[in-house]
């Protein structure tokens, strides 16, 4: 069985479903599952977005596509549908830059631990500290970051895993990286020590997350491969480059990955046409129907 991962989508939710309809469609495949690694942008409205989202939604108006999932008109609608036609919905982790207390409220209110975020059912988003079987595979869900503060990951949820036998998990899907995986431009270490030791005590085949917008790996550790995917649509510009580095809002290289469960084969995507998911306002009908 195959499944698709997605890397950080800060709210350019249409993008990602055009993405892994070309996905299936140019590879000739049939998606099984299709995982996003948190960030998706899961906010209500835009009054409950954080500062950083607000600010980056002023430059990318795609970034604002999750609200018109929560309130979709025809096209969307239409959009959404011919997708869900064709792919798996999106099971999602909370990245750091979600409404954390909007989405407890949709699982306290289902009392259910994987719940539908949008009317249409596009995407459904797993409460940390779950094991969901997807595609065949035990698939442990630990969302947001090791930091103090409201973003922190959840206790309860990570001594769950991490109580669990090692062995008991194929597919670890994080927000956060391993601690030791990368630097950032300081030269400061990124990750987390608390999901390093709870790879290497769960030994999950493979281990899967974002958060710091490019793509790393495959790092091992024991019988784990873990890999870090890139942001889904980049910045239109940002203060570290001189040059506008996705002026089109296309989806990058290294922001989805090709899970093969029969073989273990895992493979960012890089192919071309991911280049043709693109622009401010995203006509994912097209997409669909091409
Ligand atoms: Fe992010």
């Amino acid at each position: 069985m195959k499944i698709a991962f997605i890397g950080d989508v800060h709210g350019c939710a249409l993008h990602a479903l055009g993405a892994v309809v070309l996905l299936q469609a140019r590879r000739g495949i049939r998606l099984d599952a299709v995982i996003q690694v948190g960030d998706l942008g899961a906010y209500p409205s835009p009054e409950r977005f954080d500062e950083s989202s607000r600010r980056f939604w002023r430059e990318h108006p795609a970034q604002d596509d999750f609200f018109r999932l929560l309130d979709p008109p025809p096209p969307v609608t239409e959009g959404v549908r011919l997708a869900l036609g064709q792919v798996p919905p999106v099971l999602f982790v909370s990245g750091n830059h979600e409404d954390h207390d909007w989405l407890a409220s949709l699982h306290d209110a289902a009392s259910a631990a994987v719940v539908p975020v949008d009317p249409l059912g596009a995407y459904h988003h797993v409460a940390c500290g779950n094991v969901v079987e997807a595609a065949g595979q035990r698939v442990a869900f630990l969302g947001l970051i090791e930091v103090p503060g409201k973003m922190d990951l959840d206790g309860s949820a990570y001594a769950r895993l991490l109580a669990a036998d090692p062995g008991t998990v194929d597919i670890l899907i994080t927000h956060d990286g391993p601690y030791g995986m990368s630097q950032d431009r300081r030269g400061n270490v990124q990750g987390s020590a608390k999901l390093l030791d709870l790879i290497e005590h769960l030994q999950p085949r493979l281990h899967v997350s974002g958060h710091y917008h490019h793509p790393n790996g495959p790092r091992r550790y024991g019988r784990t491969t873990s890999y870090a995917l890139a942001q889904l649509v980049q910045p239109k510009a940002t203060r570290w480059d001189p040059e506008p580095i996705n002026p089109e809002q296309r989806v990058a290289a290294g922001s989805i990955a090709l899970l093969d469960t029969a073989t273990g084969d895992f493979e960012y995507v890089r192919d071309g046409w991911l280049a043709e998911v693109g622009g401010d306002s995203l006509d994912l009908a097209g997409l669909a129907t091409a």
